[in-house]
């Protein structure tokens, strides 16, 4: 059965990186014999914006609702279009329309690549934050009252339901159950938020009895960051509401080392609607043109699709041929400048694609 995907390569480097995505996973494809058929979008750029006034077009939904992924690369040109114009109408809209309630970002160090973090090595960092995408303190509850005197009120609620938060948490601790060590942390600020957090608290130790082999603990967010750079081996599965989850998952990927690696997820797990795979980093307009990206957080994130569609091999051997590749160091392989090396954008992709052909 062949696998519908849209590709949207959005601004700038998202143009350089798509490209060595397709590659790598044209190079997956073809090993574990695996259909898929990849369509390409120019909207959600700010070129479109300029030409059209708009960011997407009227039936975006109808274009895209029928794919069974999307491979996104990033959007943003200050220069040319204001960024809260360009993410809020493409990006943000993919997200909420597509009920992509869950934002899965693995938090892995590579070989090759220099932690922040002194004296780890890979294996010591391996860990997903998955932050709820949709509720939370991110909500448009709220208002402004007197504004402009001295009785200037502003008030923004967090709004938690039931069914948001058990189904990240679902999420989640399926999640841990796949994986070896079946650990689960839980985000919390219960002793300062004294309502909304108590609940996710109850909500977490419910569904902990519907999984009685994962190991669950808790901390509040404040010492959990400092963890996430003391102790980031402690770590399996991160689970964590919108804010926490945003802060988190940016923390996380920052231990692991350069941004250019970082991939994400935003997930739909019912297939009601298609997923959508972005790398962490933006446009980077300043290193644009030059085809010197490091393509890694775009090939990554193929990685991920390719698990999200149910084909966990080839998923796995992508991620293999990345490690292969960077393993072999600089002196071996084609880095980018980001990494210490001297290769180009597409010079690595194509290393990465021949090694996940070679992998068997
Ligand atoms: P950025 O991630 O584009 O760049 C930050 C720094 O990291 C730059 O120095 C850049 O050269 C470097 N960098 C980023 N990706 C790299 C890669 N693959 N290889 C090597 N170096 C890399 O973030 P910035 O500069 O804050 O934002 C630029 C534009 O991207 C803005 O319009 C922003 O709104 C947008 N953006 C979009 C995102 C998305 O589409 N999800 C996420 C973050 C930013
Ligand atoms: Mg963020």
């Amino acid at each position: 059965m062949s696998q519908r995907i849209a590709v949207i390569p959005g601004d700038g480097i998202g143009n350089e990186v798509i490209p060595e995505s397709i590659r790598a996973l044209e190079a997956a494809a073809r090993r574990f014999d695996l259909q898929l058929d990849f369509r390409h979008f120019d909207f959600a750029s700010c070129d479109y914006y300029l030409n059209h006034g708009r960011m997407l077009p009227e039936d975006w939904k109808e274009q895209l609702g029928g794919f069974d992924a999307l491979l996104f690369g990033a959007v943003g040109m200050p220069e040319k279009v204001p960024d809260h114009i360009s993410l809020w109408g493409s990006l943000l809209q993919f997200r909420r329309h597509f009920d992509q309630y869950i934002n899965l970002r693995p938090c892995k160090l590579m070989p090759g690549i220099r932690s922040p973090l002194a004296g780890r090595e890979p294996g010591d960092i391996d860990f997903y934050v998955v932050r709820e995408n949709t509720e939370g303190e991110y909500s448009s509850v709220g208002g402004k009252m007197f504004e402009g005197t001295e009785r200037e009120v502003v008030i923004q609620d967090t709004v938690m339901t039931r069914i948001g938060i058990d189904r990240v948490l679902k999420y989640a601790f399926e999640l841990a159950s796949r994986r070896p060590r079946r650990k689960l942390t839980s985000a919390t600020k219960s002793n300062g938020i004294s309502i909304t957090m108590p609940y996710w608290d109850e909500r977490v130790q419910e569904m902990s009895e519907h999984y009685p082999n994962i190991d669950v603990d808790k901390f509040h967010i404040d010492i959990l960051t400092a963890n996430f750079v003391l102790h980031p081996d402690w770590f399996d599965v991160v689970v964590a509401s919108n804010l926490f989850g945003d802060i988190l998952s940016d923390l996380g990927p920052a231990c692991t080392g350069t941004i250019g690696v970082a991939p994400s997820a935003n997930i739909n797990p019912e297939h009601r609607f298609p997923s959508l795979f972005e790398p962490v980093h933006g446009s980077a307009p300043d290193i644009y043109g030059r085809n010197i990206a490091n393509p890694i957080g775009q090939i990554w994130c193929g990685a991920m699709m390719l698990e999200h569609l149910g084909h966990e091999k080839a998923g796995q051997a992508m991620l293999d041929g990345i490690e292969a590749v960077l393993a072999a160091g600089s002196d071996q392989a084609p880095l980018t400048p980001d990494l210490g090396g001297q290769g180009t954008t597409s010079e690595l992709g194509e290393a990465i694609a021949d090694a996940i052909r070679d992998g068997d």
